[in-house]
Parts: C-alpha cells; sequence; structure tokens
C-alpha cells in the first residue's frame, strides 16, 4: 500500500475545510474516549501498523509528549529521536535523512530551525511530513487553539483574536489561520519586533497590525501572547525592555471583551510577556490548550494519512 502523501507544514497545506473537518473529528475523538485511562487506544485504532518519527532539533515537552501520546492512542507506534544523537546532527543532509526514514517508517514530524529543513524533508521523501515548530510556524499549536476556542463556546468567524508582544511563529500561524478561517487577528508589536513581512503579505486578508496594545486588545475575544525570547533567540535585555509595554496585564484584559479567553502555548514567563493573576487567572485557558494538542494532532495525523477527508 502506497502512503498517501499528505503534509502538515503550514495550515494552508491543509486549507479552511480540511481544517474544520480535522477539528470537528478531535472534537468526537476527544468526546469517545472520555473516562478511559490515557494510555488506552481509541475502540478503531485506526493507525495501528504505523509509525510516526519524531525529530527534535530544539526543545519541547508538549509537541513531544501529545504526538508521542497520539500515536499510542490512534494504534500506531511513535519514534522519538534528537537530531543530536543522529546522524543529521553530524551534518548528514536532510534529504538523504527524508529518503532513508521513507523506507522505515510511515511518516516524520520535524521540529527544527530553519522552515526549508521541513520543506526539504517533504520534497526530497516520499511520507507525510508534519511541522512540529520552526522558526517560521507552529500550526500544530495553532489546531489546538482553535479546538480549545470552539470548545469554549465561541464560533471562529467574525472573532477578534488580540496578540500582544513578538511577532514571532506562533502569531504567524495565527494569521494565516485567521485568513483560512475568517477572524480578525490585531497583533501588537513593538518597533522591530514584527511579523515577517513576507509571511503577512500572504495570509493578510483578516490581519492588522499596531504599536498599541490598548488598540489591539480593544473588544477582543481571544487574547494570546508568547514567550518574548523564543528558542534559539540570544537573551536580549533590549529586546525584554521593549516589550513590556505588551505584557498582558489585568489591566489590558479588563479592556477586552467581559468573557474574553487568554491563550498561550507555554512554556510561559510570569512576570515576562503575562502576569501571573491573568495566566493563573479565570479567562486563561492554558490547560485546555495545552490538552488539546494531543486531540488535534491526532486528527493532524489522520488527516495526514489520508484516513480524514
Ligand atoms: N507549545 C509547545 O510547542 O510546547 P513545547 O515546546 O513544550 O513542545
Ligand atoms: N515562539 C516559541 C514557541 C515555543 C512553543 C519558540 O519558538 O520558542
Amino acid at each position: 500500500m502506497t502512503t498517501p502523501h499528505r503534509h502538515f507544514l503550514n495550515l494552508s497545506d491543509a486549507g479552511g475545510d480540511a481544517i474544520a473537518l480535522m477539528l470537528n473529528d478531535a472534537i468526537d475523538r476527544k468526546a469517545a474516549r472520555r473516562g478511559l485511562p490515557k494510555g488506552t487506544p481509541d475502540a478503531d485504532a485506526p493507525l495501528a501498523g504505523r509509525t510516526l518519527a519524531m525529530i527534535f532539533e530544539k526543545n519541547s515537552t508538549r509537541t513531544r509528549v501529545s504526538f508521542d501520546m497520539a500515536m499510542r492512542q490512534l494504534g500506531g507506534t511513535p519514534m522519538v529521536m534528537d537530531a543530536g544523537s543522529m546522524q543529521l546532527g553530524r551534518g548528514e543532509p536532510i534529504s538523504d535523512t527524508a529518503q532513508v526514514l521513507s523506507r522505515m517508517v510511515d511518516g516524520v514530524m520535524l521540529r527544527t530551525d530553519d522552515h526549508a529543513k521541513v520543506v526539504t524533508m517533504a520534497e526530497t521523501g516520499s511520507i507525510p511530513i508534519i511541522n512540529g515548530l520552526t522558526d517560521l510556524s507552529h500550526p500544530c499549536q495553532i489546531m489546538a487553539d482553535l479546538l480549545t476556542v470552539i470548545e469554549h463556546g465561541k464560533a471562529l468567524p467574525g472573532l477578534k483574536w488580540a496578540w500582544l508582544g513578538d511577532g514571532n511563529n506562533v502569531l504567524h500561524s495565527i494569521i494565516e489561520a485567521g485568513s483560512l478561517l475568517g477572524f480578525s487577528v490585531q497583533a501588537a508589536c513593538p518597533k522591530g519586533y514584527e511579523p515577517d513581512a513576507d509571511f503577512v503579505a500572504q495570509h493578510d486578508a483578516n490581519f492588522t497590525l499596531t504599536r498599541d496594545p490598548w488598540e489591539a486588545v480593544k473588544d477582543a475575544d481571544i487574547v494570546v501572547t508568547d514567550t518574548w525570547i523564543s528558542m534559539g533567540q540570544a537573551h536580549a535585555e533590549a529586546k525584554l525592555a521593549a516589550m513590556m509595554p505588551y505584557q498582558v496585564t489585568s489591566a489590558l484584559m479588563a479592556k477586552a471583551k467581559p468573557d474574553a479567553l487568554f491563550l498561550h502555548c507555554l512554556p510561559a514567563h510570569r512576570g515576562e510577556e503575562v502576569t501571573a493573576e491573568v495566566i493563573d487567572g479565570p479567562q486563561s485557558v492554558i490547560w485546555d490548550e495545552a490538552e488539546n494538542r494531543l486531540h488535534a494532532q491526532k486528527s493532524i495525523l489522520l488527516w495526514c494519512f489520508g484516513l480524514l477527508g
């Protein structure tokens, strides 16, 4: 049997209809296994006989554990590898790695610094490739965010999402989601830390940028932020100082809609991008968001393997 060749490098690889399909499937699967021990496979075990290799060039807690458990719950086999202990870490080309893995496993999830590496892996391998975070984007995270927002009773079209802080990989995928699914995204970023102009130009249907954090949160349905220093970036006092006015505080949250949700992909830095009062407060849904990495990714895996849609 030929393994279907669907990659999940960015949300646009799937498009709005397939994203909606995956989110609905995630809701159904999550409900169907409620109450089961976490290590018990889903009744249909749809990935029985399939193995996913996960390669990490950067640290991870959520992505690593959620993909591992996703494969187990779907009846498949996870294989976790640190790039540093692979020949990849000694300079073996990503294209050669892709060809070898394509002969031995059924799919690959790659977390890497350089988005070009997931693209090369997809172009040179012959199995589905999933982006587990690159410098450019973090589509799996945003699938979990979308699932969380829906679960908390909000229909996506027409919502206002406010992003505060660094114009990074997570923001890029939110911008892309807004453009595909019809919600607006307003980001407040300090000068010099805006999202990538080329990426924005491709997905700017519902996106606006401001310098003013109060404008961004005004009447927002969703308030979201992320670390000010992403993995691979040098710790820079100048950047932290520039970001300080964009810290998500209770005062800023009060300008959003009264039922606004606070999201954060984690890991978080209380007292930097968000106060403890907000992230540990009643509007924060971060633990649902983290759990939903597992549920959303099960449906991403099924879509990539051609078993959904
Ligand atoms: N949010 C997220 O991707 O977390 P990890 O870095 O722990 O995988
Ligand atoms: N922007 C962060 C996200 C971590 C999940 C990073 O790239 O480090």
